[in-house]
């Protein structure tokens, strides 16, 4: 849906923000830049947008080269929730959010309804904010209307830098799994920006490692943690890859069908539940597996040595 081919962008200063880099963001899902402080994510975002443009090289938004599209369009259909959040500070909680959908001129009734559900979804109730200005929120506030703002128009893609940076590690943690279910509903492309390497691995489907002005290593969570490329990535990745592995990887990944064998008498858990809480469960109850349910049917089974990456692998699993 994105990619970027051979994208160098040098800065006027003469600064080269990244370097030759190439990438491919596919439709639906999350791709999380992440990388120290300078190495170029917020430049690879703006590249998207077209409030930069490239020095060399190509970006490319469903196959067109960006730069023939229509600028004012492009910004429409893409939600972006920048760095310093930018919000309008003389309107309204309620009109920052309308902002996009009226620019696509939605009728009255659909907006107002629109962003009545998304700050029910920030937490931040209509009654309660909608007339508010954004001086007067404090700063997880503000960057919960910044989501908000950036979701109104349902945009195709999203780009969001460090959107949850200003939050306690609670709310933060409650914003991404609201963030997850959310892009499992809407379907919708993210471009995603973070310093922290357990948000990266958390949100993203794949995980783009900068390094200065460089990409490192393009790859699914799992993979980084199995095979990270180099000694920067170790690091960047620090200890306890195991239980980093086990946060990351859905059960649904190490599971197997059954054949109708008979299965411990223990609560399931769900496909998308993380091995840590498969793995946590199996411990307590002693049951040497666990049953796998959605929606309260049986869908398969996990072991312990699935959930620990340790199983056979020529075995087939689902
Ligand atoms: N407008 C500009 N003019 C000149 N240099 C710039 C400009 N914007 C960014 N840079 C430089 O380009 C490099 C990459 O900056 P960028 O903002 O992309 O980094 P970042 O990875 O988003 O950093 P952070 O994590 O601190 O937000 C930095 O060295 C920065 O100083
Ligand atoms: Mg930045």
């Amino acid at each position: 849906m994105i990619e970027f081919d051979n994208v160098t962008k040098q800065y006027d200063d003469g600064t080269v923000a990244i370097e030759d880099i190439s990438f491919e963001v596919e439709e639906g899902t999350t791709t999380v830049l992440v990388g120290p402080s300078g190495c170029g994510k917020t430049t690879t975002m703006k590249l998207v947008n077209r409030l930069i443009e490239p020095t060399e090289g190509t970006v490319y938004f469903e196959g067109t080269d960006i730069e023939q599209k229509d600028e004012i369009e492009l910004r429409r259909d893409v939600g972006y929730v920048i760095q310093e959040i930018g919000l309008f500070d003389h309107m309204t909680v309620r009109e920052n959010v309308a902002t996009v959908p009226k620019l696509k001129g939605w009728d009255d009734d659909r907006i107002r309804e629109r962003v009545r559900e998304l700050l029910e979804l920030m937490d931040l109730p209509v009654e309660e904010y909608g007339d508010q200005h954004p001086t007067e929120l404090s700063g997880g506030q503000r960057q919960r209307v910044g989501v908000a703002r950036a979701l109104a128009a349902d945009p195709d893609v999203m780009l969001m830098d460090e959107p949850f940076g200003a939050l306690d590690p609670i709310t933060r943690a409650e914003l991404q799994d609201e963030f997850l279910d959310i892009q499992a509903e809407l379907d919708v492309t993210i471009l995603f920006v973070t310093h922290s390497v357990e948000e990266a691995l958390k949100m993203g489907d794949r995980i783009a490692i900068f390094d200065v002005g460089e990409l490192v290593q393009y790859d699914t969570p799992q993979n980084v943690l199995e095979n990270p490329k180099n000694d920067f990535v170790r690091d960047f990745i620090g200890q306890d890859r195991e239980l980093k592995k086990l946060q990351v990887t859905p059960v649904r990944k190490v599971m197997y069908e059954t054949n109708g064998e008979r299965l411990p008498d223990v609560d399931p858990v769900a496909p998308s539940d993380t091995a840590q809480i498969a793995l946590s469960r199996l411990l307590e109850t002693d049951a040497g597996r666990l049953p796998v349910a959605r929606d309260g049917e049986v869908v398969g089974v996990v072991e312990e040595a699935d959930l620990r990456g340790t199983s056979d692998p020529t075995r087939g699993s689902i």
